[in-house]
């Protein structure tokens, strides 16, 4: 079952939301990931923690009907609603599953994907482990994590951290110290699970706010909500006031804000079976 205080709990909160509020974000990260996978007709892709399938759509598109593409997360009503939207592609599977230890047969894919999900695993060495071992030999596995945040968008987030548990301090990126924290941490986790070939692919990708009501809107709707629901109920009216502001301090004269991250796509490839 999915716990309500768990990540999976927050992402079922936010399907409906989670993409949809007119900011590219997942779509733009997702697509960097997806054209580094270089997916060929006919192969068998899983794209895991899919949320509302901004890797998943492509990936299946990609592979097209010949192939097959699976998506799975752990939040119910992610997973209704990406197999709704992408019930057009006959390739495409979505189903609830945990990325920690997917049950799914071992050695069956060509291609695992997984954009934004890693850092949410309380032991991202072992899942990536398993992750591995569902790769055919030769098998390729690419996942997008974050790098440094822009200055602007760190003071935001700051506005949140008097009220966070220590479990969200560090939601993003699981820490400035961990194996998160640089391409080389993140490198030596993809090698940790037996992977080759690894490499690291930056960009910094712009999130564009329309106004400062829209990246308040956009903070409620993906896993950013567990940080709003951490500040009590009656102190949310004043926050909120407080990211207006400090986001028209920052924005341009029409109130739109751009604000830049970071990300990190880092691909790695299963051995190939030796003759
Ligand atoms: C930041 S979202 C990314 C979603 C999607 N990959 C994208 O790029 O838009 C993280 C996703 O991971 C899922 N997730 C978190 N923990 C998970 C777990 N243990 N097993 C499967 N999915 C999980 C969440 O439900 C959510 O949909």
């Amino acid at each position: 079952m999915t716990h309500p205080e768990g990540p999976a709990g927050v992402f079922d909160r936010v399907a409906d939301t989670y993409d949809a509020v007119g900011v590219p974000w997942f779509g733009p990260i997702a697509a960097g990931l997806v054209a580094e996978l270089d997916v060929r007709p006919g192969e068998r892709v899983l794209d895991i923690g899919c949320g509302r399938g901004a890797a998943l759509r492509p990936l299946a598109l990609a592979t097209g009907p010949a192939g097959r593409a699976v998506g799975i997360d752990l939040a119910p009503r992610m997973v209704e609603l990406t197999a709704r939207d992408l019930s057009d592609l006959p390739q495409v599977t979505v189903a609830v599953d945990d990325a920690r230890a997917p049950r799914l047969p071992a050695s069956s894919f060509d291609v695992v994907s997984a954009s934004l999900v890693l850092f949410f695993l309380p032991d991202p060495a072992a899942a990536l482990r398993a992750w591995a071992g569902l790769l055919v030999p030769g098998g390729r596995l690419g996942i997008s994590t974050f790098g440094a945040q822009d200055e602007r968008w760190r003071r935001l987030d700051e506005l949140f951290v008097p009220y966070l548990p220590q479990a969200l301090l560090d939601a993003r990126t699981s820490g400035r110290s961990g194996p998160f924290a640089s391409d080389a941490g993140v490198a030596a986790l993809l090698e940790g699970a037996g992977l080759e070939g690894v490499r690291t692919v930056g960009r910094t990708v712009e999130a564009v706010f329309r106004d400062p009501d829209q990246l308040v809107e956009f903070f409620w709707s993906h896993g950013q909500r567990a940080m709003w629901e951490a500040v009590p109920p009656e102190e949310r009216d004043n926050l909120r006031d407080r990211i207006v502001d400090l986001a028209r301090s920052i924005a341009d004269a029409s109130g739109r804000l751009a604000l830049g991250q970071e990300v990190r796509w880092t691909l790695g490839a299963r051995p190939a079976a030796r003759s």
